[in-house]
């Protein structure tokens, strides 16, 4: 099945509506400061000029390559609010970041992972496919959109998450109920042990990381609890 993003038309900045508005007001801007003293004011015309142009203009936004990571929606819900406290440091750094790690949707759509897709967003900034490259060690930044249930699965490596923004839901233990878990909490997923992720009406970010087996694949059974349910495996997006 090809991935999603194959399926997505082209982006044109009409799907980005904040871009039109952002050269629409700053070519007023211009030209009503177009007047003030040291301000030159044929270059602010000529800029306004141009940006009333833009604002009507189709414009291509897609770059060959590009990967639609659609859940970056929610970034400016997540970064834009005030650190919880306690976690200024790690926000600070985590916002610092934000731009640098890998961000992808990590999973090709299937079965498993078409409901949440659009809501999921995986940053790997250390670790073999991170911007930085290390071999046991997966460091990174994680959105998933509001109202998203990111499913059971497990994996050999263990796992950490600490929620930055949001109060995502957590379910450690196929049997086990899903708990609250507000900024601040860290939450710990070890080897091949059953966890998902609910978010609430706020995206959740947090960071994440991996170790131990970090090369071996998550899986997954349609029933967590049955044990003599067959292994499945969600398809890994190919980058
Ligand atoms: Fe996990």
């Amino acid at each position: 099945m090809p991935a999603k993003a194959e399926q997505l038309p082209p982006r044109t900045v009409d799907s980005v509506p904040e871009l039109r508005a952002l050269a629409r007001s700053t070519g007023k801007y211009l030209r009503a400061g177009a007047s003030a003293a040291g301000v030159d004011r044929d270059l602010a015309r000529i800029f306004a000029d141009d940006l009333a142009q833009l604002a009507d203009a189709p414009l291509g936004e897609r770059f060959p390559g590009e990967t639609d990571v659609r859940a970056l929606a929610f970034a400016p819900r997540v970064l834009g609010r005030p650190a919880a406290p306690g976690l200024e440091d790690l926000t600070r750094a985590a916002r610092a970041a934000f731009g640098l790690v890998r961000w992808s949707e990590f999973y090709a759509e299937d079965d498993w992972s078409r409901d949440f897709l659009p809501s999921f967003a995986n940053g790997e900034g250390i670790g073999p496919d991170g911007r930085l490259r290390h071999d046991r060690i997966i460091l990174g930044l994680f959105l998933l959109g509001p109202e998203t249930r990111y499913p059971a699965h497990a994996h050999p490596a263990e796992e950490f998450y600490i929620v930055l923004a949001g109060t995502p839901a957590f379910q450690v233990g196929a049997d086990s109920e899903f708990v609250a878990r507000p900024p601040g909490s860290i939450i710990l997923h070890p080897a091949d042990v059953s966890h998902a992720i609910r978010s609430g009406d706020e995206p959740f970010f947090g960071v994440f990381g991996w170790r131990g087996k970090i090369a071996a694949p998550s899986w997954y059974r349609d029933d967590m609890r049955d044990p003599a349910a067959p292994l499945r495996f969600p398809t890994i997006r190919k980058t």
